[in-house]
């Protein structure tokens, strides 16, 4: 399988320079190249430049016309609850007649409300909700998704979403990486100390033995889990080979960030409350900062400093963490908008921010989040000659190709 893309006006290529990710200053560059075209074959990214050397054009099978066009990296969406049934559009009705999203939770709404659906419904009906949902995703140029389990908070049903995500596999051509969340919540069936002894001896070894999550994830938060139980949990979970990532600072500031740099944790996610002290404890750590604007407008809280920890040279990545309760949007390109308009991030740090650096927050940046040659062959094509214009003319989608693994997989 080969694919000519030819002679697009600008291909932005988010380029590593043999990083990982991109922070500080680094973060605002994107690796323009004008005029030029692209060669992939098996998947990979063959051969970027103006003329395609004729040992290479022999052996195109498809081309496209990118003329006047730009190319960019597929977007990478780093945190999602894509799996889950029913809906709270009744409690988000509630919110907007002044209930916070804390109330509803303390009367036994939220992801409690979330769980009770998502135990009731078979596998199929799971499969088939979370499929319509990753195609809507595709729609805005996400080639790769991160997706959560969280929503059983017992061992048959994270595991039965767990399993949701694998067959998710057979039947999606994008990539999807899966991230066992049981400690999103405290069930209201057992008790506490219950609950935690089952995620540690039940739900920790059958994930790693069936090979259904490569991360495990925690709600660091008032109300939810504390420092200690989330260190208890990822120590655990690595010995299980589970890399961790925390939801934190959502709400307050508890600890979540000194127990993230001590576990080690892939990504620290939402952050919508940060202490300056916080923000210089992730400096230099290697922990990508996932910021999540679209549950800041959502559920009507501070945004997170994404400026301020980009000065100081945290990495940031966006996402959309769609899910029924704080975030329901499967639109990274709205994401992306929020970055510049409400952050206060430019155009080339809000695209770095879903490439390479979402790349990172899922351990894969050298695989995929930039246009390289030998990389993976997940690019997008736009319908307009300059990259800047994706978000100068906002809540347009502009996108025109997708294409995953050197494959189309949705065209406009
Ligand atoms: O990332 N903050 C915790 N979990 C989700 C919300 C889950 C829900 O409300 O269903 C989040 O915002
Ligand atoms: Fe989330």
């Amino acid at each position: 399988m080969s694919l000519l893309i030819e002679n697009a006006k600008q291909i932005v290529t988010c380029h590593t320079r043999g990083r990982k990710f991109k922070a500080g200053k680094y973060q605002s560059e994107i690796g323009l190249i004008q005029n030029a075209s692209i060669f992939t074959e098996n998947g990979r990214i063959k051969w970027i430049g103006k003329k395609i050397p004729s040992s290479l054009r022999k052996s195109v099978k498809q081309q496209i016309d990118a003329t006047g066009k730009v190319i960019l990296p597929g977007f990478i969406d780093s945190h999602t609850h894509l799996v889950f049934a029913g809906d709270r559009a009744n409690e988000y009705s509630m919110r907007i007649k002044g209930a916070t999203y804390e109330e509803i939770a303390k009367a036994g709404g939220g992801i409690i409300n979330t769980v009770k659906a998502t135990r009731k419904a078979p596998v199929n009906e799971l499969l088939k909700l979370a499929k319509k949902r990753i195609d809507s995703s595709i729609s805005f140029g996400v080639t790769t998704i991160e997706a959560k389990s969280g929503y059983g908070l017992d061992t048959k049903t994270e595991l039965k979403m767990l399993e949701v995500i694998k067959e998710l596999r057979k039947i999606i051509y994008i990539d999807i990486y899966s991230t066992l969340l049981a400690a999103h919540a405290f069930p209201i069936d057992i008790s506490r100390k219950e609950y935690i002894d089952k995620i540690l001896y039940e739900i920790i070894p059958l994930t790693a033995k069936r090979g259904l999550a490569s991360f495990i994830d925690a709600f660091c938060e008032k109300n939810y889990f504390t420092p200690a139980e989330t260190q208890l949990i990822f120590e655990h979970g690595r010995k299980f080979g589970l890399v961790p990532k925390l939801h934190t600072n959502q709400f307050y500031s508890v600890g979540g960030i000194e127990t993230a740099v001590k576990c080690k944790a892939i990504s620290v996610d939402h952050l919508e409350v940060m202490t300056s002290r916080e923000i210089k404890a992730l400096c230099g750590k290697n922990i990508i900062a996932c910021v999540l604007p679209t549950v800041s407008y959502f559920l009507d809280i501070p945004y997170a400093p994404a400026r301020a920890m980009i000065e100081n040279k945290v990495p940031v990545a966006l996402a959309t963490d769609f899910n029924p309760g704080s975030s329901m949007t499967q639109n990274i390109q709205l994401v992306m908008s929020m970055a510049v308009q409400l952050l206060n991030m430019n155009i080339e740090e809000t695209i770095n921010a879903v490439t390479i650096n979402a790349a990172a927050a899922l351990g894969i940046s050298d695989v995929t989040g930039s246009i390289e040659t030998g990389k993976q062959a997940d690019m997008l094509i736009f319908d307009t000659h300059d990259y800047r214009d994706i978000l100068y003319h906002f809540g347009v989608n502009q996108l025109k190709t997708v294409i995953k693994k050197g494959k189309v997989i949705h065209k406009y």
